[in-house]
């Protein structure tokens, strides 16, 4: 037994003289997962812990999907960070205005030729936020009370992607509306990971200006505020509306014809009465198309 313990002294103080004796170059960081904000600088730490060699090799290299290029290299920032980047001592690599094509795997490489153990590496990742962009909304000009409509808000720049709110002539819309005493009557749905707004059954208090916003870590950005209108369901105002197009359509038939007849204008005539008989007829088209079947969702032939 105490020929072990020796044996066990043995390798322990061993070890402690490798440790303390032997030269060997390791490395440190602070944080091997670093997040940045766009446009903003970021250092990313390669601390030497132990080094006897005066003059160590320093390389980092950029990792991206999986292959490799040089960020420092022969003392110098080379590639893509040539002039956003410096050397930081002991061994620090601090870019100076991030973009979101840095997100990448960077490592930092000491060498040592006169340790013992004459190379060491650290590998660190860093992520970069990106701020939203103006998200594209979708707002129905006007929907029928009772109906079901969807509004929707997206955009693909911000990294983490973006949390989405809505917001009724400037108020915020609570994620459920059953915990607002303002929204307890509507019966929309939001999902704030995909910017959907869906009513279930839309009410007439739905109607208002609504905008969205886009949100994460770096930042927002919103839309511009659209109208959505909502109509009582109204039976007799659409038959009115039908029987007047009826009517226009039956005049402007009659009126043609009329014309016709009357050789004001007709097929066979000079090409400038029948110029005139055009602009006759889609006058009249027109005039048909916009009073009587201006579209609405209501309102749907
Ligand atoms: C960072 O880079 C962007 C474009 O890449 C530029 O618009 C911005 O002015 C730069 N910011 C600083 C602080 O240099
Ligand atoms: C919700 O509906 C109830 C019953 O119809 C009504 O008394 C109340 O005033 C409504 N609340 C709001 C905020 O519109």
């Amino acid at each position: 037994s105490s020929k072990g313990s020796q044996t066990y002294l043995f390798i322990h103080f061993s070890f402690i003289f490798i440790l303390f004796f032997e030269p060997t170059v390791i490395l440190r960081t602070t944080s091997k997962s670093v997040w940045a904000t766009e446009f903003e600088p970021i250092e990313l730490t390669c601390l030497i812990e132990s080094i006897s060699t005066n003059n160590p090799r320093i390389e980092w290299k950029k990792i991206k999907n999986g292959v490799p290029s040089y960020v420092y290299f022969q003392n110098k920032i080379s590639g893509d960070l040539e002039h956003r980047a410096t050397l930081r001592e002991p061994a620090n690599l601090l870019i100076l205005n991030t973009t979101r094509s840095d997100s990448a795997q960077y490592r930092c490489e000491v060498a040592a030729i006169d340790d013992q153990k004459p190379f060491d590496e650290i590998v660190i990742s860093l992520s970069v936020r990106v701020k939203p962009v103006t998200p594209r909304c979708t707002v129905p000009e006007s929907v029928t009370v009772g109906s079901t409509t969807e509004l929707r808000c997206v955009e693909n720049e911000g990294y983490p992607p973006s949390q989405y709110q809505w917001f009724r002539n400037n108020e915020e819309l609570p994620d459920d509306p059953k915990t607002s005493t303002r929204f307890i009557n509507s019966s929309y749905v939001m999902n704030t990971d995909t910017g959907s707004l869906k009513f279930r059954t839309v009410k007439k208090e739905d109607a208002g200006d609504y905008h969205c916003q886009a949100r994460n870590e770096a930042g927002y950005s919103k839309c511009e505020a659209q109208l959505m209108e909502v109509y009582d369901q109204d039976i007799m105002g659409i038959s009115l509306k039908v029987l007047g197009g009826v009517t226009a359509l039956i005049l402007v038939t009659v009126g043609l014809c009329h014309i016709q007849k009357h050789s004001y204008c007709s097929c066979k005539d000079h090409r400038e009465n029948n110029n005139k008989c055009y602009v006759l007829f889609y006058s009249f088209y027109f005039y048909f198309l916009q009073g009587h079947f201006r579209h609405k969702s209501s309102f749907v032939i």
